[in-house]
């Protein structure tokens, strides 16, 4: 893995999109290489969560979320940003998701799911004046994927339309802030390493693989063996992670590899040979070594 650039190279593209009822839309594009989706998307979802919605805009269907309180999760797992709240939960794919051990996702799907176009956006009335201010996506096939809804000075408390001439431009500097930075590369990133990207030791507790549900002694053997060594790795517990039999089940993001009735003993055993000794612990992979 490189170094982490603070700073990124914009792309220099802008698109104006003319809307059929007057007015239009102007995009401004930047990269969409995890290092810079990442930082962009981890900042939002856990410093600015009060400040942003998080929609989907299409004609004929809008739907548009709000943060109550701070998210409870926000991990990338397999290329998926997960974001959890109390009540809804998004993904977005900012990197190819490969899939389970028996079940990989063909190439062409991954690059269909992969967030491809990114942009800033403002869209203008049709005096020419910005109304609305957003981050749009689109995937591998061109389609719109979700949108984020960013601070509208135009918008008072409990969505109160302010008076055309009173608008609340201080709203405006989230969205200057990000510009800057991920749009213009003339600010750093305010991250000194990608925030998303942190290797990881998953237990999944999911009745499906393990019906005696047994697999919460099997994470705190894990954090336990992660703490005491002082591993800059995360231990989570987790939904499906695609073997979906032999439980309990756990998987390690460093070199993908899944395990398969894992005891307390052998999690420990895990940490210690395979994620700091680099040997991986043949007896209990998945699929099975011949
Ligand atoms: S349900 Fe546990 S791996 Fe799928």
């Amino acid at each position: 893995m490189g170094e982490f650039q603070r700073f990124v190279t914009p792309l220099n593209q802008t698109e104006i999109e003319p809307l059929p009822t007057g007015g239009q839309i102007e995009y401004e594009y930047f990269p969409t290489s995890i290092e810079v989706t990442a930082p962009l998307l981890y900042s939002l979802f856990q410093q600015h969560w009060q400040s942003v919605g998080v929609g989907h805009v299409v004609d004929g269907s809008v739907l548009e979320l709000e943060f109550t309180q701070a998210p409870k999760l926000c991990k990338l797992y397999d290329g998926y940003l997960t974001v959890l709240t109390e009540g809804w939960h998004l993904h977005l794919c900012l990197e190819p998701h490969l899939g389970g051990p028996e079940n990989k996702t063909p190439t062409a799907l991954q690059e269909k799911r992969l967030v491809s176009r990114a942009a800033f956006y403002r869209r203008f009335n049709d005096q020419n004046k910005p109304r609305s201010w957003g981050i749009q996506f689109w995937n591998g096939a061109g389609e719109r994927m979700m949108n984020l809804f960013l601070p509208n000075p135009f918008v008072g408390n409990n969505e109160d339309l302010l008076p055309e001439h009173k608008p609340n431009l201080a709203k405006l500097a989230l969205y200057e802030e990000l510009r800057e930075i991920y749009v213009l590369g003339t600010k750093e990133i305010p991250f000194d390493r990608n925030p998303l990207k942190c290797a990881y030791i998953s237990v999944c507790r999911s009745t499906r693989c393990n019906p005696q549900q047994n697999w919460q002694p099997v994470y705190n053997a894990i954090k336990e063996a992660v703490t005491e060594a002082n591993l800059d790795i995360e231990v989570a517990q987790s939904g499906c992670l695609e073997v979906c039999k032999l439980g309990t089940v756990v998987f390690y993001s460093g070199d993908r590899t899944w395990y398969t009735r894992v005891t307390p003993e052998l999690a420990k055993q895990i940490v210690q040979t395979h994620v700091i000794e680099g040997e991986r612990v043949t007896s209990h992979q998945y699929p099975p070594v011949k």
